[in-house]
C-alpha cells in the first residue's frame, strides 16, 4: 500500500516536471517558425538567432515588444498576446539553447 502511493507520488512529481518544460516548448513553437527550430537558424537573415543569449536580455526584449518600448511589426504582434510568465518561461527555454552567439560568459559579470 504505501509502496504503491510513493510511486503514485512520484510519477505525479515527474510528470508535472515534464509538463512545465513541455509548456514551454510549446509555447515557443510559434516563435521556432521564424527564428528556427534550434533558436540558432532564424529563417532569413533579417531575423535574429536566440541561442544562447541571456535570458534576461530575451525577457526585457520580450517585455519591451509587449508593451511597444521596441518596435517592430512582427514582434510586436507576437508579444503582445504573453503574460510574465510566458515571457519567463520563453526566455528560460529559449535561452538554454546553444548558439553561435559571442556573448560572454555569465561568471564575468556574476562573482
Ligand atoms: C513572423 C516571424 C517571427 C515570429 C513568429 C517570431 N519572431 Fe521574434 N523576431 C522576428 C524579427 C523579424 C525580429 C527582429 C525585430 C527587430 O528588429 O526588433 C525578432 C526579434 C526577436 C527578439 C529580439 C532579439 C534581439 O536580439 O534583440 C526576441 C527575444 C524574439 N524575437 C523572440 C521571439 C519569441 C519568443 C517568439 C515567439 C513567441 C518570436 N520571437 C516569434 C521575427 C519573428
Amino acid at each position: 500500500m504505501k509502496a504503491s502511493l510513493l510511486i503514485a507520488l512520484l510519477a505525479f512529481v515527474a510528470s508535472s516536471a515534464h509538463a512545465g518544460a513541455g509548456a514551454a516548448a510549446q509555447k515557443a513553437e510559434v516563435c521556432a517558425a521564424c527564428h528556427g527550430a534550434d533558436f540558432n537558424t532564424p529563417v532569413s537573415e533579417d531575423i535574429p538567432r536566440l541561442a544562447g543569449q541571456y535570458p534576461d536580455y530575451l525577457a526585457r526584449a520580450l517585455a519591451d515588444y509587449k508593451s511597444g518600448a521596441r518596435k517592430n511589426a512582427l514582434m510586436n504582434g507576437q508579444a503582445e498576446g504573453l503574460s510574465a510568465q510566458d515571457i519567463e518561461e520563453l526566455a528560460a527555454y529559449i535561452s538554454r539553447f546553444p548558439g553561435s552567439l559571442k556573448v560572454l560568459p555569465l561568471h564575468r559579470f556574476i562573482r
